[in-house]
């Protein structure tokens, strides 16, 4: 097998080290799990950056881990490559021993490899039979799914998955078709779409069979339904201190993402308390402020960027946090006390110390209690 270095560049590949660092960088053995391990791109550069972080490394395409494999052959002492899709992970953290990890990587969607590989069936620029399945060796292919759906069910993936205006006409213009023959080939239903769509229509938004071809991949590989699941485990196995990172490539993946994590950031105690009651608190806080878009730069080096958005958080300790605010309570009202006339001295700026680990300032403790 080739080495396909340099034909894939990692997207947003130092902005993704910057976000991982402080949790990996944190002490000896840390874990890192790269659960869209692809051609290994993230996973190497996390490896050097982090000469004593153990990699586990997911992907459900036998071709690509093959790949990584090789790649990766010099750390071969601190990763494990599993076959697996990423919901899977609690599965295959147990049989690996790791109770919790320090980072998680999602970098969704399909690999350089698979759009390029002729006869995967994943581009719609290139003929080959129409497979799409990300795992070869289990599911039913995109052949199966246009030649067997009918029209309700047809054009519901193609207007959900694909955001496809003519999702109704298109899923017309296949059942027609496979009325005459079965569809099997990529170039057949790239023709057919096109002639689907109004020809003003076809002017614009990209290639006519691009949202068709997503949509159809997306219900290939049940893709939201395992993203739907394995958010939630990621966050659930991270270690406190530890962060996740996802770069998604279209709103649907980028809307789970942010769901996952509006539901680990804010408190689920009552709203009219005006203290957290133990085991309410936020679990997460964020680590970009709504999505992170690419640079210019980086779209233009890297044209998969275009359409990338990235999301991170950090897990943190809720009882910790709420004990630092109540410090930061007792401060605040300890200071106003001494304000009060007749009372002692005001506090000047520089008494004022950092609070453990959130970076910020406040106020010393510990006088006049
Ligand atoms: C964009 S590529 C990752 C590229 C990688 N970050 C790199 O730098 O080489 C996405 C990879 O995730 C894999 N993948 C997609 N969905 C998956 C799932 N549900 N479970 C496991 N792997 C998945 C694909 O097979 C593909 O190899």
């Amino acid at each position: 097998m080739g080495e396909l270095r340099g034909t894939h560049v990692p997207v947003l590949l130092e902005r993704c080290l910057e976000l991982l660092a402080p949790a990996l960088g944190r002490g000896d053995r840390t874990v890192h799990v790269d659960a869209t391990l692809g051609l290994g791109g993230h996973a190497e550069a996390v490896l050097e950056a982090h000469p004593q972080t153990i990699l586990i490394g997911l992907d459900r395409d036998t071709e690509a881990l093959a790949h990584a494999r090789v790649r990766l052959a010099r750390f071969a002492d601190r990763i494990h490559l599993e076959h697996a899709v990423y919901d899977e992970l609690p599965d295959v953290l147990d049989r690996l021993g790791y109770p919790g990890v320090d980072g998680v990587l999602f970098d969704l969607g399909v690999s350089s490899l698979q759009l390029d590989a002729p006869d995967r069936g994943f581009a719609y620029a290139q003929d080959a039979p129409l497979d799409m399945r990300m795992d070869q060796t289990r599911g039913v292919t995109a052949e199966e799914v246009v030649n067997t759906y009918g029209h309700p069910e047809l054009a519901r993936v193609l207007r959900v998955y694909g955001e496809e205006k003519f999702a109704g006409r298109i899923a017309s213009a296949i059942i027609r078709e496979r009325e005459r023959a079965r569809i099997t080939s990529s170039a057949r239903l790239a023709e057919l779409i096109r002639d689907a769509i109004p020809a003003p229509a076809r002017r614009t938004g990209g290639h006519p069979a691009k949202r068709t071809f997503q949509a159809l991949r997306i219900e290939v590989n049940r893709e939201l339904a395992a993203l739907e699941t394995a958010l939630p485990a990621a966050l659930d196995a991270l270690n406190v201190g530890g962060r996740m990172v996802v770069l998604s490539y279209h709103s649907l993946e980028d809307r789970l993402t942010k769901a996952a994590l509006a539901d680990r950031v804010r408190s689920t105690g009552p709203i009219d308390l005006p203290v957290e009651l133990p085991g309410t608190g936020p679990t997460f806080r964020l680590l970009s402020r709504g999505a992170e878009l690419p640079g210019e730069l980086e779209v233009a080096a890297n044209p998969r960027a275009a359409s990338v958005r990235l999301r991170a958080a950090e897990r943190i300790d809720p009882d910790a946090q709420q004990q630092e605010r109540a410090d930061r309570e007792r401060s605040r009202r300890r200071v106003k006390a001494m304000n009060q006339p007749g009372t002692g001295s005001v506090r000047s700026v520089g008494d004022r110390r950092r609070a453990p680990g959130d970076g910020t300032g406040t106020d010393v403790e510990g006088e006049g209690t």
